[in-house]
């Protein structure tokens, strides 16, 4: 520095003072991004220090796993699973659900894993506590809820039933579709009231964020839901045997592969070559 005269060397220091401000206010906007980030990407299936949800609690993710294999897995939790052990044997558990791949920069993971191991672990140990728990709900609103959940009634915005997708085996429900996990005991399974309400609030699967993006479920329905599938699952004397939809889950398969391929086959023949074809023959005869 020497050579430089007086006024330079006070330029120098205001830069670097300016650089080093604006770097600690970087730090904080993103640990501030990867709170944010965390709450609205990751919180309906994940809690930190809340117990199991959907997926893993994360606490302490940071000890268990390196960054790198942390950042590969949330870009696409299905290849990982596929080629890592680890990654296989902790997902068995929560199998037939997979983590939807996340679309996010490194960068940005790196700010949710920020969150995640530092200060987050105090600030959301305990879930949310809903305004009222759904063990307290009344009997019009848990029937209200199943009548929601099998499309009796309707969603205000208009949302499709979860029936068509989900089953329940309860008494007095009809068999509900194969698509997707069978929620007869989802209630304890994904944490309770605050975890099943987190995740009715805000979608994470794709095929559910689909379906409710532009149907956006009320409280009160969500309040609803919830305490119907709380009684589904406490209420055991009522659970209906049927056989595990993972079971037939194939057959079903089978079958909609099938009618796909009669689907496409059935309209290429009759808009295809041979229909106008067949047409010409029906007109010149
Ligand atoms: C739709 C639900 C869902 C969402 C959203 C989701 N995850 Fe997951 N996550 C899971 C499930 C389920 C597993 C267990 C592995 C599997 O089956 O894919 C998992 C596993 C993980 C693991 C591995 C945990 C371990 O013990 O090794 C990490 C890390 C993780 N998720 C981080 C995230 C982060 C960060 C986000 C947000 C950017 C996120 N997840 C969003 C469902 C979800
Ligand atoms: C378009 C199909 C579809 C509709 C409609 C739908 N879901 Fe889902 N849901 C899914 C899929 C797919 C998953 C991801 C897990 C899986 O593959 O089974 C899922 C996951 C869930 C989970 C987490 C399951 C678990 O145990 O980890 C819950 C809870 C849930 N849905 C509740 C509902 C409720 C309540 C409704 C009605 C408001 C509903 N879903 C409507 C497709 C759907």
């Amino acid at each position: 520095m020497k050579s430089l005269p007086k006024k330079s060397k006070f330029l120098v220091r205001i830069l670097t003072v300016s650089t080093i401000v604006l770097s600690l206010a970087a730090t904080d906007a993103s640990a501030q991004d990867g709170e944010a980030k965390f709450k609205s990407t990751c919180g309906s299936c994940h809690s930190i220090g809340g117990g199991k949800r959907v997926g893993p609690d994360l606490q302490g993710i940071g000890e268990r796993r390196k960054e790198d294999w942390l950042i590969n897995f949330i870009k696409h939790p299905q290849q990982m699973i596929d080629s890592d052990p680890d990654a296989k044997t902790m997902a068995a558990e929560f199998l037939p659900v997979v983590m939807p791949d996340q679309p996010l920069t490194d960068d940005e993971i790196k700010a949710i894993l920020g969150y995640i191991n530092g200060g987050a672990a105090t600030a959301t140990a305990e879930p949310e506590v809903p305004a009222r728990a759904t063990a307290d709900a009344t009997k019009e609103e848990i029937d209200f809820g199943r009548q929601l959940f099998t499309g009796v009634a309707s969603f205000e915005e208009g949302g499709a039933s979860c029936i068509s997708c989900h089953n329940v085996n309860y008494k007095d429900v009809v068999p509900g579709g194969l698509l997707a996990k069978d929620l007869t005991e989802a209630w304890s399974r994904v944490g309770e009231d605050a975890g099943l309400m987190g995740i009715l609030g805000s979608p994470a699967f794709p095929a559910m964020q689909q379906a409710y993006a532009d149907h956006k479920l009320s409280e009160k329905e969500i309040f609803a839901l919830t305490a119907f599938l709380n009684k589904v699952n406490s209420d055991k004397a009522n659970q209906v045997a049927t056989m595990n939809p993972l079971h037939y889950g194939g057959i079903a398969g089978i079958v909609i592969v099938f009618a796909s391929i009669f689907l496409v086959w059935n309209k290429r023949k009759r808009s295809g070559v041979k229909h106008d074809i067949l047409n010409r023959q029906i007109r010149s005869k």
